[in-house]
């Protein structure tokens, strides 16, 4: 398994990766304009040359990031890749300067045992809410917000 930053030719595997679980409303769904835009936010795991798992450190705020779009495939789901793609990405936050990561996510009970807590929404500073204004189900986010100090 390589853990590695997303380059272009990754974009289709990620796409279909991410959009599979969007439309049973697991995850948000993601475009490719997007995700050409924030490629260099991207890491994938990779195992014989296919994509099987993506997550995104999306930097927000002075020392603020977000864990965000993470998904693995179908077939490899509590395998571990998850809980390494966040730690990859906590250890790159590190390296930044990061010091709070925040997620929001479907999946509390996954975040919970990688050490994200529970937040209110209203924790998370305004610019956070930029881009939902862009989410099919703004302004009514069903998410749970997620921290974890790094
Ligand atoms: C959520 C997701 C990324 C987790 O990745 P994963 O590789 O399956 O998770 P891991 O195997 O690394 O699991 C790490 C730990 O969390 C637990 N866990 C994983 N998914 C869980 C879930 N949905 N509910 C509760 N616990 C979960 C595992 O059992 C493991 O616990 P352990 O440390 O006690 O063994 C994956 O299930 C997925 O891609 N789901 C569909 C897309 C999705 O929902 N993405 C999140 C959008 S917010």
């Amino acid at each position: 398994m390589i853990y590695r930053k997303a380059v272009f030719k990754d974009v289709e595997a990620v796409h279909k990766l991410v959009n599979a679980y969007a439309d049973k409303g697991l995850m948000l769904s993601r475009s490719r304009n997007v995700l050409y835009e924030t490629l260099r936010d991207l890491l994938v795991a990779e195992h014989d040359g296919v994509i099987i798992g993506v997550g995104s450190l999306h930097l927000t705020w002075d020392e603020l990031a977000e864990i965000r779009a993470l998904a693995v495939a179908p077939h490899t789901i509590k395998s571990g890749i998850g809980r390494n793609i966040v730690e990859t990405l906590v250890g790159e936050a590190k390296q930044l300067g990061v010091k709070t990561l925040f997620t929001l996510t479907y999946q509390p009970e996954f975040f919970a045992k990688l050490g994200f807590e529970e937040v209110s929404k209203d924790l998370l500073p305004h610019k956070v809410w930029k881009e939902c204004i862009n989410c099919a189900k703004f302004p009514n986010c069903d998410e749970t917000a997620m921290m974890r100090k790094i």
